[in-house]
């Protein structure tokens, strides 16, 4: 399982996400970021069409601090009818806690997970980029608080960020079935 897992990672470094030469482009971040009021639910809105561990719909992240101050990370996806959820960890840049590292498996490289901007109580815009040699392959995420939310003014910033907005996937959020927060 593990092993799969890791595959499962590899390959989405490898293979997804947008593919571009040159290195990643430098993103701002939240300034000031603080990460207990980053806590809780968020509703993924937004992603990658090429996200491919996310596969399903009704995607949700519920972050909670671990007793060693990494960050227990749950994200839950709605499969074929049925809530499929994978556990994992993060850990951010002491003095940059907006820049962090997200891990799903002990053999998997980490993951880049940058919050851009967030007000905390409505939405977060989320970056991540992979650079091997000349080329690099990243992805965004539009997570929010409440699936109401408007994603329209995130669309721009996407797309600065060099994805295109054909290359996004609107998550959909309604008719999720019960059983998960
Ligand atoms: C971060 O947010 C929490 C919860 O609102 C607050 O108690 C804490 O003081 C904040 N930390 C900083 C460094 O502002
Ligand atoms: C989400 O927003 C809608 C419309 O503004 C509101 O009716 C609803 O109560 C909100 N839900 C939550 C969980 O805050
Ligand atoms: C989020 O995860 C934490 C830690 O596992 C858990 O205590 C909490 O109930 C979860 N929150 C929701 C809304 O499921």
């Amino acid at each position: 399982m593990k092993l799969l897992v890791s595959v499962y990672v590899l390959t989405l470094h490898f293979v997804f996400g947008t593919f571009d030469w040159e290195s990643c482009p430098k993103v701002t971040v939240q300034a000031d970021f603080n990460i207990t009021r980053y806590l809780g639910t968020w509703y993924e809105l937004i992603r990658n069409e090429d996200m491919r561990y996310e596969i399903g719909e009704c995607d949700r992240a519920n972050y909670s601090l671990n007793s060693d101050g990494t960050v227990k990370v749950i994200n839950s996806e709605v499969r074929d009818g049925e809530w499929t959820s994978v556990e994992g960890y993060a850990y951010c840049h002491k003095w940059n806690p907006a820049k962090c590292h997200v891990s799903f498996s002990k053999f998997a490289p980490d993951g880049d997970y940058k919050i851009v901007s967030t007000d905390y109580e409505n939405y977060a815009l989320v970056f991540s980029c992979f650079d091997l040699a000349f080329a690099h392959w990243k992805w965004a995420w539009v997570l929010a608080r409440n699936i109401s939310l408007d994603v329209t003014p995130f669309i721009s910033q996407i797309e600065s960020f060099g994805i295109p907005s054909s290359g996004l996937h609107y998550t959909q959020q309604g008719n999720c079935p019960d059983g998960l927060y």
